[in-house]
């Protein structure tokens, strides 16, 4: 058992729904636990800019509801300079913080590592961002509002492409990973899904989209992960163009509404149970670990392997997704 009395909290790297559900989470579960809670405003930039403020019970009062993060979020270069991370030490020490709780992913995690073992303060992190791919959880939060976001859009898109048999290619963010695009795709129930995990060719998916046109379709939904081989929806578009002139194609690139919105009920739960379970690992003692949630489990996953494991993509949710779309 540490004896933390203040605990300071952080958001950090893209915003995602359900980040200030975690925060509220923190803040009412260190108060149960008589710990004192301090916002960091703008992430690691404002541990370096003295950016603190204290957060009570009523600070996070109807923040449940809401998307982004109200403590405000920056991706902070400087924190790489060690003269930058000892002011940073300077601040946390002047603040009282005894131990710290970053919200973000991988990004973050590697300055959340830095501060654990650079300056000797317990760190936890919580895995916040809606590209679900962090390794040692089932879930990240954000993931679900975001494939609900681009779900919802997809569904409208299948309007116009039906009326007007055409065939849509629409980009879903995910950085370098396909989670996104997989479970919307499934969800959605589009006709293909080209992510960077699965390589495809474009006369891959050419053969695959007559093959379509042969069972009858007239339009299609073609569901693109950004940072992928081929680049974006635009680019494999004009490339299917030139294959299949007679094809009717638009592109839509759904860009930053799917980090947006109010958080789905499932980002809410999964940002109570990991904000609360994060200040117990720190009065529990731990530090220097991600705490994750693994077949309805709460799980420890040290930065450091976090950081260095991939998050494999279920090869058995894409066999699926491509049955299903025949
Ligand atoms: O990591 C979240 C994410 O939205 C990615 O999906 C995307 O590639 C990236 O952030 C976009 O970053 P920015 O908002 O800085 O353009």
């Amino acid at each position: 058992m540490k004896n933390i009395k203040t605990i300071g909290i952080l958001t950090s790297g893209g915003d995602a729904p359900g980040m200030n559900a975690a925060i509220r989470a923190v803040v009412r579960t260190a108060i149960y636990h008589s710990c004192e809670v301090v916002g960091v405003k703008y992430g690691f930039f404002g541990l370096l800019n003295n950016l603190f403020i204290p957060l009570q019970s009523h600070s996070v009062s109807q923040k449940i509801s809401t998307g982004g993060t109200f403590l405000k979020s920056t991706r902070c270069p400087q924190f790489l300079q060690p003269e930058a991370r000892a002011i940073a030490y300077e601040n946390i020490r002047n603040q009282g913080i005894d131990a710290l709780i970053v919200v973000g992913g991988n990004g973050s995690f590697r300055g959340a590592d830095t501060i654990c073992k650079e300056m000797g303060i317990p760190v936890v992190g919580i895995p916040g961002t809606i590209d679900n791919d962090i390794y040692g959880t089932d879930c990240t939060i954000g993931f679900d509002t975001a494939v609900n976001t681009a779900v919802r859009a997809v569904d409208k898109l299948r309007d116009t492409a039906d009326s007007h048999n055409m065939v849509f290619f629409v980009e879903v963010m995910g950085r370098d990973a396909g989670f996104i695009a997989l479970n919307t795709s499934i969800s959605s129930g589009a006709e293909a899904t080209l992510i960077p995990e699965i390589p495809t060719t474009i006369d891959q998916l050419c053969n695959y989209l007559e093959m379509e046109r042969r069972a009858n379709k007239t339009s299609g939904i073609i569901i693109v992960a950004e940072g992928g081989e081929h680049g974006g929806a635009a680019e494999i578009a004009t490339q299917v163009k030139k294959r299949l002139p007679q094809y009717e194609t638009r592109v839509t690139t759904l860009g930053h509404i799917q980090r947006g919105g109010a958080p789905t009920a499932n980002d809410r739960i999964l940002g109570g149970l990991l904000g609360h379970d994060a200040v117990v690992a720190l009065i529990n003692g731990e530090k220097g670990v991600m705490v994750g949630r693994r077949n309805d489990q709460t799980v420890y996953t040290s930065f450091e392997e976090a950081c260095s494991r991939h998050c494999e993509i279920n090869k058995r949710m894409v066999e699926i997704a491509y049955i299903l779309s025949l």
